[in-house]
Formats: C-alpha cells, structure tokens, sequence
C-alpha cells in the first residue's frame, strides 16, 4: 500500500505579484478543505477501505494523514483527487504536540479514535494567530455523552469502558469542529444522543452524509438541532467532498478588486448566499448556475459593511478577503468580526500597501483610497495570506508576500489558478 510521498513546495517561498491586470477566463473549485478534515477522520470509526473523491491536495490533509498514519493508518491516491483510506489495523491511539500544533483540526480525531479505540490520547492545541481558540465544548460534550475525560500534561485523555452511553449536550456556541467531534462519537452510542445549538455549516452537512452512507442514524442534517441514534456497527463508505466555498469566495472577491470577467467551475453557489447579498451590494454582477458562478466587476467596488457570523451568516473566513476588497472602495466600511477575538492581523499587512483602517477592539473601520501601491508583506494566518494576495492583485506595482505555507494550507495551486486567468503571479524562493 503507497502513501503520497511528500513533494510539497518549499515552505519557506514568497510570492511575487506584479499588480493591476484584471483576471479573464475560468477557474476550477476544489474540494473543501474543512470538510475533507473530518471526513477523514471519520474513517477511524470503522475498519476497512474508505474512498473520498474532490479531495483537494493541501498542507492540511497532508497534515492529517501523516497524524492517521501515526495510527496505523495506510492510504493511496487513486488519480489526482481520489484518496482511499484502510482504516484496518489500527495500532495508537494518540495525537502527539508535534502535529496538532501545526494544526489545529487534528483534534478531529478525538471522538472517533475515543469511540473506536475505547481511548484516545490528544494533545491540546494551545492558541494560535487569531485567538485562544479553547476546545472545552469538545471535552465536556465528551463527558455528557458519558466519556472519562481528564487533562494531564497538555494533553486530553479520554476513556470508554464499553459503548458511550449518549446524551443531551448544549453547545453554548455552535462550534464547527465541536460539533463534529461530537457526531463522530455519538454515531456509536449504546443510546441516542441529542446536539443542541449545533453549527450548521456546510461541511458538517457533508461529514453528516458520509455518517449515514457508513450507517449512522441522524436527523436534523442542516439545522440547529441534531438527534443521533446510536448504532452497533458502521461500515467503510464513499462520498465526494463538497466544493471549497471559501476557496470560491476567495476568487470572486479577488475579481472585484482587481476587475475582469471569470467563470468558476465545480463550485456551489447555494453554499454563499451572505457573501453573494454583499457582492452584489458592492457592485458585483454574478450569475448563480447550478454547478458554476459568472462573476464580472471592475475593480471600483462599492463600500458595504460586514458582520461575521455563524453558517448561513457572513463567514469569518472570507473577513480578510472582504477587507482587501473594501480598501479599494470609493467610501467606508464598517467590518465587525464576532467570531474570532484576534482576528485582525492582516490589518498591519493590509496598511503597508497604503490602507486606511482603524481598529477599535472587534470593529475595523476600512475608508477606501482608491488604490493601494505594492509593498513586502508577510502572511500571519491562512485567510490574512489571502487576503494580501488579492490587494497585491489589485494594487499598483509589485507585492511580494513572504511566508506562503499559510496559503499552502487551503489554497489549492493559487499561483497556477490565477496565472491562468491573466495574473502576473509567481511563486520564488524567499532567502
Ligand atoms: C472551524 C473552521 C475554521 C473557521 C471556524 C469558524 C475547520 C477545520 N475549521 O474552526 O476554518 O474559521 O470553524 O467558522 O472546520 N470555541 C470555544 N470552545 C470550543 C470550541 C470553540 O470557546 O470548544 C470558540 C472559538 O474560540 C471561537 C468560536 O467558538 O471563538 C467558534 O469556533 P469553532 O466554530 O469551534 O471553530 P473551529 O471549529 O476551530
């Protein structure tokens, strides 16, 4: 059995943009990042052999599969986006500091290796650049549906003695991962369970779909309330991983700040309807199709205001993106993110290329200019890299962005994508 050999670019590149070309033509989507996460890791629920297809190739699922290996986990590639998994033997039970610090969705593997395993060995994550990010609604979901969770040594121990019992559990916020971690345990349950005030993003409905084709019971799937009735056994399954909306979210807002005409392909344009209403308010002209959006701005975008929120709300994970754009609108805007505490590092990047923004504790006020000028700048976290890429897209002159593993982590082969759409981009090596 093959395990991808790494081949991953250089984590040390920058990447130079030589800005004001408007972007013409048509990029193709991939698959979503963050429902590709727990969908692998919830092929430790059962033995045998899993397929995904749209598997997008990133850092993050490098990282993930090379923590699943460390489980005994095998796996091969079978074309460029179809990834089988061999959950068979199973030989740890533990996700060590090195990995799950380098990310943070590696604690996605807590429920299922917990119900799988009867323990599981996590370290816990620690803070990172956008906030303290705590993961005490997965713990202490863990110990209502019936776990012995205890913390010692940085990491979180978990043990069942037979089956979790299940139970009710009430998440004071709709976590994303906290409800995942929680439906990948409750799957297995002697009883039922039921999760109350549960995030309702997209990629939970699609982790939800490869439960049921393993052969869980769940009902709910798209609400805030999600009742899972236990069951003996689950098998191996398949599913497709649901198309990347950040990633299209990304190109659409890039195409409003620098101008052009583009197509992207094998994307769900149900899957953005707060960022859709905002673009459109900006000035945006977008054709929704089934399967593809049509996206033509021209570069002089109007302002509007921002508010992250929960699915179907405004995504914090296209906030900085937003930012970039709105600092080429002709007024102000108002950006306020509630999701995040510290979610505002791409605002000291954004203001070397000539933005105006102020921050005042979660509000960012963004007064238009008009234009920014190319600058060094360096990429603090996945989204804040993004972000930088599409001011040096729109802006005058040359931008290089430094530290470009961010972007490795959830954007798939964003140089080539946009060369391809007339981009002046290049990926170098950063001495
Ligand atoms: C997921 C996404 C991430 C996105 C985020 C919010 C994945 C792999 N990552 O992250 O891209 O930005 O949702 O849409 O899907 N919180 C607690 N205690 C907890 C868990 C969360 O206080 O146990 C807080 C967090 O600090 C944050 C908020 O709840 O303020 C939302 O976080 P959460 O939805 O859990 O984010 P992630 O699942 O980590």
């Amino acid at each position: 059995m093959r395990r991808p050999v790494s081949s991953y670019p250089d984590i040390m590149d920058k990447i130079v943009i030589e800005g004001g070309h408007e972007l013409h033509g048509e990029i193709r989507i991939s698959g979503a990042k963050n429902a590709a996460l727990p969908i692998i890791a919830a092929t430790l629920l059962t033995p045998g052999w899993h397929t995904l297809y749209n598997v997008p190739d990133l850092r993050d699922i490098r990282t993930i599969l090379s923590l699943m290996a460390t489980l005994g986990v095998v796996w091969e590639k079978n074309g460029p986006d179809t990834l089988r998994i061999n959950t068979a033997d199973l030989s740890g039970c533990e996700a060590s500091y090195d990995l799950v610090k380098t990310m943070r969705a590696s604690v996605l593997v807590l429920g299922p290796l917990l119900v799988r395993m009867g323990r599981a060995r996590v370290s816990l994550p620690g803070g990172c650049a956008i906030g303290a990010r705590p993961i005490n609604f997965h713990t202490q979901g863990l110990k209502k549906l019936g776990a012995e969770v205890v913390l010692e040594q940085g990491y979180v121990e978990a043990v069942i003695s037979n089956r979790l019992p299940g139970g009710t559990v009430y998440f004071d916020f709709p976590s994303v991962t906290g409800t995942e971690n929680l439906l990948m345990a409750a799957v297995l349950a002697k009883g039922t369970t039921v999760l109350k005030n549960v995030a309702r993003e997209p990629e939970i409905g699609n982790l939800i779909d490869m439960l049921i084709s393993m052969g869980a019971e769940i009902e709910g799937r798209d609400t805030d309330k999600l009742i899972i009735y236990g069951v003996e056994s689950l098998n191996p399954a398949e599913i497709t991983i649901i198309p990347d909306r950040i990633e299209t979210g990304t190109y659409l807002i890039a195409v409003g700040a620098v101008g052009g005409e583009v197509k992207l392909t094998h994307c769900d344009p149900a899957l953005l309807p707060a960022l859709t209403e905002k673009l459109r308010l900006a000035g945006l002209d977008l054709t929704e199709m089934a399967d593809c959006f049509l996206v033509r701005g021209n570069g002089s975008p109007l302002s509007v205001d921002i508010k992250t929120m929960v699915y179907p709300g405004f995504p914090t994970d296209l906030q900085a993106q937003m930012m970039a754009l709105m600092t080429f609108a002709d007024g102000t805007s108002f950006i306020n993110e509630t999701i995040f505490e510290n979610r505002f590092m791409h605002v000291a990047e954004l203001r070397r290329l000539g933005a105006d923004i102020k921050v005042d504790g979660a509000s960012a006020i963004v007064r238009g200019s008009g234009g920014l000028t190319g600058a060094k700048v360096m990429a603090t976290d996945l989204r804040a890299s993004a972000s930088l890429v599409i001011a040096g897209l729109a802006a005058h002159g040359v931008t290089e962005v430094s530290r470009v593993y961010h972007l490795d982590r959830g954007y798939e082969n964003l140089v080539k994508k946009l060369t391809g759409v007339g981009a002046v981009i290049q990926r170098k090596e950063d001495n």
